[in-house]
């Protein structure tokens, strides 16, 4: 016990400086390496001190694997890092967006566009410690989240990820941020990083900074903005999760005036680091220093001009890099940039500080290993009910009755027979989204959940017939006998992946509008959308229908909207985005213009309740 810091009752900050004072070059230089699971040795992390591996979406240590095969995986890499020879702990991260998702059985919250609807902080907080236990229930320590971009355009595929358009909406949302990590106490240090023991999980703030506002939603593209606005529209969520002792931030794959986030000492250095007093760690995107070379994707930066990557990066502010798989050629490089004194010393001083910061704030120096008795709380009854409370806060209603004084919903639960069609009505996976068991997100019964149908079927007690067809028949469109139906159609899964969902046309894929028309035309019709962002509406559409209803991306809970539009609850949502018109009215938002003539205004959605 004579190592200070292993002492758990010496200040942090005594003990950082102590570990610090025995670390040798090579060590310092792997604690800011974080490495795939699938590179994950023995010997990498041992000897070379590694400080992390991440598993990133869709990253599973075996098809299906549940709670406890994380957890025996993790706790394996931990054992051989607590062998090195100052027995530092790693970090394991992944991206628990919307719940543990990558885990087989975890609940699956709403994503943050849909919770974003909901404007209600106290349940973001809820889901946050909700998703901390199923998470740490897992062995794993730290999640890429919270997103706190502000996403001005629909067209850009991650706007799912993003809570509103509306800073003062993303603001109230970062409240999941002390949900993750637990509440710092009166007087603790702004900017220092706070993580409440073993059942809350290192949180990450990201990606910095802007990306919401990206040219004509082009996934990486470029952010024109003067600092002045950059500042008023994005800054205050990144400055609130901070205030909140957020342990990390990530920076975005976007650029600014033309220049990368991830060589951005100004954003980075001086503005995160200095102005906004970030004392946690700032980690890079996935291959984020690859991607400053410009032939990145066609072709790998090699030679001198990874060794350039590295540099302008880690001279930017960056301190732990996502390599994630060629980390002995990344720690060779960034040695002898040092060694050169291209990289100072005291830059990787800084970068090592904040990273054991973090690691003795998390009290992973004293619980290094996964609590089993976290276990059942994976998918447990509590989290499901919650998140099925949030799936019907964020349901947002924009039609109810053809006729204003008529309204269609709520539905009657002892109608005779109810005709249940469309992509989306049995399709957990696409409930889910992207980001869920995959990074790219799938089509079935990918975990544990429950399907808009079933959650129907569940709703109507067996009084009434339910008559399920993905694409209605002949026969069954011509039966006079059906009192009404439920449509749901939407966006297939996407993530940020190959740019799978940048979109400039915005419409119901899947042939969502056909499968609409053919049922509306003959009977009474609710339609459910179940997609990451608005989709067009043509008016002719919209006129054919008797009720609309947007559901986002809901998760494993679809019983949260039977509970509403069987009547039990009320709706809540309102929309956390503009509802264009036509697509190119988007440019006008995007320029910083309000849309005129939406085609539902920002902060609309009906209710039941006339007050
Ligand atoms: C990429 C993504 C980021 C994610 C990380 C790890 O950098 O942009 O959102 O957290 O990969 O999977």
């Amino acid at each position: 016990m004579d190592y200070v810091y292993k002492n758990p009752n010496a200040p942090i900050e005594v003990r950082v400086k102590d570990l610090l004072s025995r670390m040798t070059l090579k060590e310092k230089i792997g604690q800011m390496t974080q490495i795939e699971r699938r590179v994950a040795t023995p010997f990498a992390i041992g000897n070379l001190s590694i400080g992390s591996i991440l598993s990133t979406g869709g990253s599973v240590p075996f098809e299906n694997a549940v709670s406890s095969d994380w957890a025996d995986m993790v706790d394996g890499f931990q054992k051989s890092a607590l062998q090195s020879r100052l027995g530092i702990p790693l970090i394991y991260g992944i991206d628990a967006v919307h719940g543990n998702n990558n885990v087989y059985g975890a609940t699956i919250f709403p994503h943050n566009v849909g919770l974003g609807a909901s404007r209600d902080a106290e349940l973001a907080q809820k889901i946050g410690a909700a998703t901390a236990l199923e998470v740490r229930a897992s062995g794993i320590h730290y999640t890429f989240a919270p997103c706190v971009e502000v996403c001005k355009d629909p067209r850009w595929q991650r706007c799912y990820e993003c809570y509103s358009e509306d800073t003062e909406i993303v603001r109230k949302m970062t409240s999941i941020v002390s949900g993750l990590q637990g509440q710092p106490p009166q007087g603790h240090q702004h900017g220092y990083p706070f993580v409440a023991g073993r059942e809350k999980v290192i949180a990450c703030a990201k990606h910095f900074i802007g990306e919401g506002g990206i040219e004509r939603g082009k996934n990486e593209g470029n952010v024109i903005l003067s600092y002045e606005e950059l500042e008023r529209i994005y800054v205050a969520p990144y400055l609130d999760c901070i205030s909140q002792g957020v342990s990390t931030v990530m920076l975005s794959y976007c650029s600014w005036n033309g220049r990368r986030l991830h060589s951005h000492s100004f954003l980075v250095t001086e503005i995160l680091k200095e102005k906004l007093s970030f004392k946690g760690f700032v980690i890079s995107g996935w291959k984020g220093l690859e991607r400053l070379w410009s032939d990145f994707p066609n072709s790998e930066p090699s030679g001198s001009d990874y060794r350039n990557c590295i540099l302008s990066a880690v001279n930017a502010g960056i301190d732990m890099v996502m390599v994630p798989f060629r980390f002995q050629h990344f720690m060779e490089e960034l040695t002898s940039l040092v060694e050169s004194g291209e990289v100072p010393l005291a830059r990787i001083d800084d970068a090592v500080e904040r990273i054991l910061r973090v690691k003795f704030a998390a009290s992973l120096f004293e619980f290094p290993l996964t609590d089993r008795s976290l276990l059942d709380l994976v998918g447990c009854k509590q989290h499901r009910e919650l998140a099925r409370e949030a799936v019907r806060k964020s349901l947002v209603l924009l039609k109810n009755g053809k006729d204003q004084s008529k309204p269609f919903l709520p539905l009657n639960r002892k109608a005779k027979r109810i005709l249940v069609a469309g992509t989306h009505a049995d399709d957990l996976g696409y409930q889910c989204g992207g980001w869920t068991k995959t990074c790219l997100g799938s089509s079935g019964r990918i975990t544990i959940g429950t399907t808009l149908l079933d959650a129907i079927k569940e709703a109507v007690r067996g009084e009434t017939e339910i008559i399920y067809e993905e694409n209605p028949s002949n026969d069954t469109l011509e039966r006079n006998d059906i009192s009404f139906a439920i449509v749901a159609v939407g966006e297939a899964p996407f993530a940020e992946v190959f740019m799978s969902g940048d979109s400039s046309e915005l419409v119901i894929p899947l042939n969502g509008p056909g499968i609409i028309s053919l049922v509306a035309n003959r009977f009474p019709t609710l339609v459910i959308l179940i997609s990451a962002r608005p989709l067009l509406l043509e008016p002719w559409l919209l006129k054919k229908i008797d009720a609309f209803l947007m559901a986002w991306l809901p998760g494993t809970e679809a019983q949260g909207i039977t509970d509403v539009v069987f009547g039990d609850h009320d709706f809540k949502g309102k929309l956390p985005m503009t509802w264009f018109r036509r697509v190119e009215d988007l440019d006008q938002q995007a320029d910083g213009v309000k849309m005129h003539d939406p085609l539902f205004p920002f902060g609309f959605g009906l209710t039941y309740s006339k007050d």
